[in-house]
Parts: C-alpha cells; structure tokens; sequence
C-alpha cells in the first residue's frame, strides 16, 4: 500500500480495516483486533526504543484513578516527540569528548564539534525531498523564518503582501506581521489571510488557487504550513507552489507539523524557501534545531543575508578575512557556530527515521491514524444523531492529513482535556476549539489508540453526569 498514491484507487483505511478483522475472524471494534495489529505491526520494535512516560510521572494524573506504574497514552507527538533512548549516551559522548580534550573536540571524530551539523544533512534532506547541499540544521524555527524572509521578502509597492493562512501559528504570524513593519507597511494591508469558507474548517485549495490568481500580483511571499498545526490539514503544496510561482510570487512552506509526518518533495515542486523544527515528528528534544531549505536555483543570487562568521564558506573560514566569503546557497545563512549537544540529539532521531525509514512509517500512519478516525466515528461519531459527540475536522482524506486528528466535542474542552488527563492520557487542545490527537507511527500502537477511545467514553459519560 503506498499511500502517496492517492486518488479513487485507494480505498479508505476503514475499509482496509475492516476487511483486515473479517479475514482473521475478529471484530474491528474490539481489543483484540488492536492487539492483532499490533503483533502485526513491522514497525512494533520502534517503540522500545524511546522513552514511553509512565503514568505516575505526569502531573495531570489521579493516582486514585489509574495504576502510576502503566504506560500512559502519548498522543502529543504533535507538539513534542519522545526522548530515543539513545539520547544519554549521545549527550554524555559530546559532554566526555570536551571533557577529554577541550577544544580539540571541534575537529575530532566521531562527531567534530565544529563540523556537527554537516551530519545528517542527507537524512534530512530525504525527509524534505531535497538534496543534502540545500538543507541545514541551525537556530530555530522562528529565528530561520525570519533570516530566510530577510532575503526573500523583497517588497515594491506593488508587490508587497504576504499570504498565510487565517490559522497560522501565532509565532509565524508575529514574523510576518514584523518583517511587514520592518519595511515599513502597515501589516493589516500586507499580511493577507486565506481563510476556510464560512462554516467550513478547512481551507480549499481552490480557493487559495483563486486568490492566488486574483491577488497574485500584490503578493510577494506565499507562506502557508505544509499541515496545519490547528486542523491537521496537509495542504497541496506541490499545486500551491506552482500556482504562486505562476503568480509570481516566492513560495516559502512551515514544515513544523510536516516534516517527518507527510512526504515532501522541496526540490520536485521547486519551492523557494522552507523552515521547520525538529521536536514535534522528529523527536529530537524541547527548543532542539530547527532546520532550513533554500532551492539550489537560488544560489549566488541571494542578496540581503544576515552574516556571521558561520556564513563564510567551511574552505576559508578559519582565514579570517576581513569580508566574508559567503557559501553561496542555504549554508550561507548560518551565523554561529553549531551546538553539537543539541546537533547530536537530532542525529540520533534521523538515525531512528534512516532505519525506519518514512514510507514504512507513512504506512502505518494510514492505518493507526485511519483506525482512530474509525473508532471515533463509530463511538462518538454519526450515530449520535444530531450533534456528535466527537467531530473530526481533519480532512477524511488521507491525502490531506498525517498523523493528527482534530477534535471538536459537544462537552466542554477543558474539561474533556482535564478528566482525560487524570486517567493519563497526554495529549493537548489548541483555543478556541479544538483537541489534537497524534498517534505517531514511530512509537504509538493500535492498543494506545484503543486505550484512549476507551478512556474518552468514561471521560463523555462523566460529563454527561455532570452536565444532567
Ligand atoms: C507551525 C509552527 N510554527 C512555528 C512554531 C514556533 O517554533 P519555534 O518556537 O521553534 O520557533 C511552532 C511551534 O510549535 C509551530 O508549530
């Protein structure tokens, strides 16, 4: 099953599933048939290599509600990754390494600290669909959002709006709103939103077609996430980013929610610019390395850089000249030197992926995350008569999704989250609406996905008690 393929072809997952439990004799609802898949799973082994919290070390958890010595439910991917176990080891190899030998552990291996994060860049680059040189690992999402608009954000004033999505990420919105101010316009004309239709959830995307050629020529920079931090929607970047360059306009993607949960192909679309972090799918740690993308057909021609000393091309760095000697593509960007206890922790979560590598884990998303819709659907869903219970608004699409669902519920959020949360089940909700659910390929079972549906029947059943 190949997922990507998309189209009429592919029948759903719910039927994949319930076609799965016929064949082996069993009831797609129940236990039994998570357990099966479990056991069935080729990607079972992974789980055993992160750390998986247990319930009685999170705070939101009653202990006079659930045994503290069982695995809790990490549904919270979304937003944080789990710790690889392999990461003490990693940490403490650069902590012994300094110690070692001080400053000498900028150029010895096994990981040069100075040469730290030209590790990994082919492993990256897999994940984004680009070429080792057009990728980097350095600062964070936000501050690589704003050195990439520095050259990429060139207003006239004709051209001068940036578009992003109604939604976005509050962080993405401050930059953009700033880097509008920073050339002195007025962000409530130059950040344009694109918005789903009244009643609607998600954005379609011909509707960001339509606005593309309507508005095209006052848009300088198209910025939209790749899947949406909100509704989990995946956009269709490969359309967009034709649609905008048609437009005329640079087209840049957040690949925060994206990276490592859907396929990417930077370099087949020819996007110009894409940032990301590398603590949500990428399970690298909180704050860890974000990572940056510059389409190769830019090199040499970037002007308005930032320079640091990390600018200057790895061959006459160390020459110190007077000018910098820039690196002519994405290298170019960097300013500092690189910090290889954060660098090693995002080795050790590409080492993870290389192994599992991602078409194996975009296989498995389509069934764990397809099963959490079925039962969802079936539970909470439209035998509810009116008003569900739980209401997805992800898009039913596998097409247009990766591993999170969003949830709307007819009980308060808060509450649902609260009572949730005390029988140890982790996951988070965004304001005003909305519950994310991740069940991530790498390290959640089918018995997890079960487990929370089971916990989130007593959770509705408490608020119906307490709502009568
Ligand atoms: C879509 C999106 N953009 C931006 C950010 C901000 O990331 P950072 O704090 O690493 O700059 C996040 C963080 O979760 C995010 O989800």
């Amino acid at each position: 099953m190949d997922p990507s393929l998309g189209g009429d072809k592919q029948p759903s997952p719910a039927v994949m599933l319930r076609q799965t439990a016929e064949k082996n004799g069993l009831d797609v609802l129940s236990a039994e048939f998570a357990a099966f898949m479990d056991q069935n799973d080729p990607l079972r082994e992974f789980r055993s290599k992160f750390a998986y919290p247990r319930k009685g070390g999170l705070e939101a958890t009653d202990p006079s509600l659930v045994d503290p010595r069982e695995e809790c439910v990490y549904l919270c991917g979304n937003s944080l990754g789990l710790k690889p176990l392999s990461a003490d080891q990693r940490i403490n190899g650069i902590l012994q390494s300094w110690a070692n030998c001080g400053v000498e552990m900028h150029f010895r291996e096994p990981v040069p600290a100075a040469l730290c994060d030209q590790y990994g860049r082919k492993s990256l680059g897999n994940l984004v669909g680009a070429d080792e040189d057009s990728v980097v690992l350095m600062n964070g999402l936000t501050v690589n959002l704003h050195l990439l608009m520095l050259a990429f954000y060139k207003p006239t004033t004709q051209r001068y709006k940036i578009l992003i999505e109604g939604h976005a990420f509050p962080s993405d919105r401050y930059a953009m709103v700033s880097q509008a101010e920073l050339h002195g316009f007025s962000p409530k004309d130059a950040v344009l939103e694109v918005n789903p239709r009244p009643g609607e959830h998600i954005i379609r995307t011909e509707d960001i077609l339509k606005l593309l050629e309507r508005e095209g020529q006052s848009i300088a920079v198209v910025c939209l996430s790749g899947v949406q931090y909100y509704t989990g929607q995946k956009f269709d970047m490969g359309t967009i980013t034709e649609a905008g360059h048609k437009a005329g306009c640079v087209v840049g993607w957040d690949l925060a929610h994206t990276i490592g949960n859907v396929k990417i192909e930077l370099d087949k679309w020819g996007v110009d610019f894409a940032f990301w972090c590398t603590y949500k799918y990428l399970n690298s740690g909180p704050g860890c390395l974000g990572g940056a993308y510059v389409n190769k057909r830019h090199n040499g021609s970037i002007t308005g850089r930032l320079k640091g000393w990390w600018s200057n091309a790895e061959e006459t760095r160390f020459e110190m000249r007077q000018e910098c000697d820039a690196a002519p593509g994405v290298e170019g960007f960097r300013l500092c030197n690189p910090p290889p206890l954060l660098a090693t922790l995002v080795l050790g979560s590409l080492e993870i992926f290389d192994e599992a590598t991602l078409p194996r884990i975009l296989d498995k998303q389509y069934l764990l995350t397809g099963y959490l819709e079925l039962l969802i659907k079936s539970h909470f869903g439209t035998d509810q008569v009116k008003t569900p219970l739980a209401e997805i608004i992800t898009p039913a699409d596998v097409n247009q999704r990766g591993s999170q669902l969003s949830l709307i519920f007819s009980y308060p959020l808060e509450q649902v989250h609260k009572e949730l949360g005390r029988r140890g089940v982790v996951c988070d909700v965004r304001l005003p609406n909305v519950m994310r659910i991740a069940p991530a390929p790498l390290y959640n079972s089918f018995i997890d996905v079960h487990r929370f549906i089971t916990i989130l029947k007593e959770v509705f059943a408490i608020c119906k008690i307490e709502a009568a």
